[in-house]
């Protein structure tokens, strides 16, 4: 225990993860940092599962669409650390822009096919690329066995196994179910910038989410859609979309009620942007 070993540079942390390779396998957590017990979740089932946790923190530049966000994104490394410190076997990567985006470093958009054009890729262009941008150069840095992804963000987690497949990683990905405070709220580093009021009008999201899984598949999905939007504009929230979609393709479910079905949801609290999902 106690504060966990920082890298700041590929090279030294590559030496590290080499060395530990020769004892047990590597697990990896990608973060932006602004650590909750969401973020913990993984870094505990990514101990249970491998001998060294690589978790890097880094507010990737790239995929965000919108400066003031990029701007206002929580930084807060010092406690990230402290949080981090109760785990034995984990290293922390908080790399500078340069040494992930190296001078010479290219990148060819992949082909994301809808998963760049539905829900959340509508609301922000641009940013999935730039999400595959910087886990394709930390997954080559790294180099583990596993890396670890929250289902909170289930279309990342779409758009991860993807890039995968395509660039031919042998790098499993594993998903982790979406940690929640008691009342219903899903964590995200994003809260931190909401007021106590925010956060209970917040509420409504997972209200709503739950609120249509209660109904069940009677009434065919636009109409539980409508339902949800009805239910949900009881609430102060501003919505942007909520749509359930079949959960491997995400293409929109109308008429017919697919396997697996999962309602994501995107509002603005307080002028903060928050997603969550819930499989139908
Ligand atoms: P970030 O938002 O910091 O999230 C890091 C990881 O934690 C993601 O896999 C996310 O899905 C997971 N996570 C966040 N909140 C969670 C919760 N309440 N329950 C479970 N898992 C949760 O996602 C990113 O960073 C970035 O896009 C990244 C992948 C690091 C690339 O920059």
């Amino acid at each position: 225990m106690g504060m966990p070993t920082v890298y700041t540079t590929a090279h030294v942390l590559s030496s590290v993860i080499s060395t530990a390779k020769k004892k047990g396998t590597v697990g990896f957590v990608p973060t932006m940092g602004a650590l909750h017990e969401g973020h913990l979740s993984l870094v505990e089932r990514a101990l249970e599962e491998n001998f060294l946790v690589v978790v890097s923190i880094f507010v990737n530049p790239t995929q965000f669409n919108n400066a003031s966000d990029l701007s206002n994104y929580p930084r807060t490394l010092d406690s990230d650390l402290e949080l981090l410190s109760i785990f034995d076997r984990v290293i922390v990567y908080a790399p500078t822009v340069e040494d992930i985006y190296p001078k010479h470093d290219f990148f060819e958009p992949i082909d994301l096919g809808a998963l760049d054009t539905r829900l959340e890729g509508a609301f922000r262009p641009g940013h999935f690329q730039g999400v595959v941008h910087v886990v394709r150069n930390l997954f080559h840095i790294v180099q583990p066995h596993s890396a670890y992804f929250g289902e909170k963000d289930f279309q990342q987690l779409a758009v991860i196994r993807r890039m995968v497949k395509l660039l031919n990683f042998s790098i499993e990905i594993i998903s982790c179910p979406t940690y929640r405070s008691a009342n219903g709220l899903a964590l995200s580093s994003r809260n931190m910038r909401l007021t106590d009021q925010g956060k209970s009008e917040a509420l409504i999201i997972s209200e709503t989410l739950n609120y249509m899984k209660n109904l069940g598949h009677d009434d065919t999905p636009s109409k539980l859609m409508e339902q949800g939007v009805a239910h949900f504009s009881k609430g102060k929230l501003t919505l942007e979309y909520l749509e359930i979609v079949d959960a491997e393709s995400l293409t929109k479910l109308t008429d017919v009620w697919s396997d697996h079905a999962v309602c994501c949801i995107a509002a603005y609290c307080e002028d903060v942007r928050l997603i969550d999902n819930l499989a139908m």
